[in-house]
């Protein structure tokens, strides 16, 4: 079995590089087909969703642009609710098709409180696609449109994820062993 050693902890293979490409390959292909003559604007959210976003953007045949920001939370001054607002978006959503790429849909918490604020942009339509969804662990309800594989609620590595900061560069995905 292949495992890998990151900072202080064993993770074992659980899904080979190359089953994760055949899933983005279909994943690509539902896209190429629901979003037919449109020009849609894929929005990456950093840093986990740089591998999959990648790997999926250049499999997609529809005139489509990309777009990578990041997902900051603040408490608002006069609620006590989180607020999630995006880091680097330089584009008028006002009218899109944005299509939202994430890396993985944990708690559902970062979704659930970024999406108000992208909806305020006014653009024609948001789906979600996410390379991972936790089910189990998932609490803030979060409609998603396209998953690459759903998992346990296990700590993965690999594929653009990271523990601690490292090993993001992996092609395969790992779990804590
Ligand atoms: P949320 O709980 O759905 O808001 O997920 C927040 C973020 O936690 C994700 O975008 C990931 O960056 C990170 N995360 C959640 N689960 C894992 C994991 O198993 N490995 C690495 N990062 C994770």
């Amino acid at each position: 079995m292949v495992t890998i050693r990151v900072h202080d902890k064993e993770f074992k293979e659980y899904l080979p590089a190359v089953l994760i490409q055949q899933r983005v390959t279909e994943l690509a292909q539902q896209i190429n087909t629901d979003y037919a003559n449109k020009q849609p604007l894929f929005l990456a959210i950093l840093n986990g969703s740089f591998m999959f976003a990648a790997d999926l953007y250049r499999q997609i045949k529809l005139d489509a642009e990309i777009s990578f920001i990041k997902i900051a939370s603040y408490q608002g001054m006069r609620s006590s609710g989180q607020v999630m607002s995006a880091v680097g978006m330089d584009q008028d959503l006002h009218g899109r098709e944005v299509i939202i790429v994430e890396d993985i849909v944990d708690t559902g918490k970062t979704l659930h409180h970024f999406l108000p604020s992208l909806h305020q942009l006014e653009p024609a339509s948001i789906r979600i696609a996410t390379f991972l969804h936790k089910p189990e662990a998932t609490t803030f309800p979060v409609l998603i449109d396209y998953v690459g594989f759903s998992i346990p609620n296990q700590f993965v590595v690999g594929y653009g994820l990271d523990y601690d900061g490292l090993g993001r560069n992996f092609g395969a995905l790992y779990q804590l062993a």
